[in-house]
């Protein structure tokens, strides 16, 4: 074990050059212009599981981006780690904000910036490393290590659902373990035990069959960005809350001795209203800014589109807008019941003079793991020894839909690593991840390699 820690601090700068040479690749799932890219991208992480050691690695091809698989399987007699990962990342717009060109990784201010330091590349590769330094000091691994790495969690992790229900004996084992979350701070080593789950959607609203001069026509027909605004106007009510039929319904109320534990997290909401820039935080009445992000359901407008956009005016009365809604949702709601709901509300509230359809994207279940099994516990002392500090639970807001599936279909505990910050810039400009929770992250993978292996 200490030639394993001592083999990572050695080669630490190595793990940082060649981190860079994954962040170069733009595998941005979202863009058919990136097909490439990801190919190249699967490609990388294959080649980096083979000089890890693994003795059987392989890139199965899906109907979209392909999935890495690599293993190790020397152990016999002892548990069997199944570690996931990502490889795609998010789209890079606005370029503008970028103060490095997205993937031109560089390491400034004890972090590496670029576009998946943290989402997801840089959290997974961690394990990547540790393994490596096992196989590399010692010639084995204390237990048997699959990996699984895919290229559409970005997208909604379509191809990775279908293969894990085909592939259910080759991905067999006894814990999956996930670094894709965050911290609860700096320097505090953390597990996340819950996540909510997400529904994504898109309203169109369509009025007249092209667009319309807004003086000749303006004042006798629908028009639909003004629609389109009414109704997300009306999915919260003045308390905050979502107001489709039955949202609520299924939620679950926070155990006593969870809100205890949340309180005891001393979350403060003037330092983080800071952090994001704005006066004061806003959200659902009678919660606390914990509960409103890890522990209640959300309905937000994500994106808007419709009419002219230029720089400069022109009078139209637009023909169509678009509204793209996603709701964040906790045990025990259901996507697909909220989706029905949703659906008939939204056309409820729209007048005759446009029709509205919508469109469900993508959904996934919300989850929360039992804080009581020996891979959660071997992962708390391992993260608790990296870090030299106790570790805390929390539950998150983000999601990653495929957990349920490795809960449901393979039948083993999930093990929730979070390595990132809140302040890293997922999924925005100026992505980044401190080089510090990169070299503990693949200190406490290591640890956490050899207290699930004994226990
Ligand atoms: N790593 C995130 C999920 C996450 C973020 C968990 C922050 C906890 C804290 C993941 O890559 C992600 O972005 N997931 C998407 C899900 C999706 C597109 C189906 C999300 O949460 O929006
Ligand atoms: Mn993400």
């Amino acid at each position: 074990m200490e030639n394993v820690i001592n083999f990572i601090k050695e080669n630490f700068n190595t793990y940082l050059d060649e981190l860079k040479d994954y962040l170069k690749i733009p595998s941005i799932s979202t863009l058919d212009s990136h097909k490439d890219d990801v190919n190249k991208c699967a490609e990388f992480a294959v080649k980096k599981l083979k000089e890890a050691g693994l003795t059987r690695v392989e890139l199965f091809q899906t109907k979209r981006h392909p999935i890495v698989y690599g293993e190790w399987l020397g152990a016999f007699g002892k548990p069997t780690l199944l570690i996931y990962g990502h490889y795609d990342v998010q789209p890079v717009d606005p370029l503008e904000l970028w103060n490095n060109p997205p993937f031109e990784p560089v390491i400034q201010d004890g972090k590496i910036w670029a576009r998946g330091a943290n989402d997801n590349k840089g959290q997974h590769f961690v394990h990547i490393k540790s393994v490596e330094a096992y196989l590399k000091t010692m010639g084995s691994l204390p237990l048997n290590v699959k990996f699984i790495l895919e290229g559409e969690e970005e997208i909604g992790s379509e191809s990775l659902y279908d293969f894990i229900k085909q592939n259910k004996e080759l991905l067999k084992c006894n814990a999956v373990l996930i670094s894709d979350t965050g911290m609860y701070g700096k320097g505090i080593p953390t597990i996340t035990y819950g996540l909510r789950g997400i529904l994504y959607t898109e309203i169109e609203v369509v009025g007249p069959k092209a667009d319309l001069h807004s003086g000749t026509f303006g004042g006798a027909v629908a028009n639909p960005i003004n629609e389109l605004a009414k109704i997300i106007s009306k999915l919260h009510d003045k308390n905050g809350k979502v107001t489709i039929p039955n949202f609520y319904k299924d939620v679950l109320k926070l155990k006593p001795e969870e809100k205890e534990n949340f309180r005891k997290l001393k979350f403060s909401d003037k330092e983080f209203a800071k952090q994001l820039g704005v006066k004061e935080l806003q959200g659902e009445k009678g919660y606390s800014t914990l509960e409103r992000l890890w522990v209640r359901p959300t309905l937000d407008c994500n994106g808007i589109v419709g009419g002219f956009t230029e720089k400069g005016a022109k009078t139209i009365l637009p023909s169509k807008a678009i509204a793209k809604v996603s709701m964040r949702l906790v045990p025990n709601q259901d996507p697909r019941n909220i989706a029905k709901d949703f659906v008939k509300y939204v056309k409820s509230l729209a007048p005759k003079g446009v029709s509205v359809e919508v469109r469900v994207l993508h959904y996934g279940y919300p989850i929360v793991v039992p804080l009581k099994s020996k891979a959660i516990e071997a992962a708390a002392r391992a993260v608790s020894k990296a870090f030299g500090k106790d570790t805390v639970f929390i539950r998150e807001g983000g999601s990653i839909p495929i957990v349920v599936e490795f809960m449901k279909q393979l039948k083993a505990p999930v093990v929730l690593m979070g390595l990132g910050l809140d302040t890293d810039n997922i999924h925005s400009p100026n992505e980044h991840f401190h080089i510090e929770n990169f070299e503990k992250g693949i200190l406490s993978s290591a640890y956490f390699i050899d207290e699930f292996s004994k226990s």
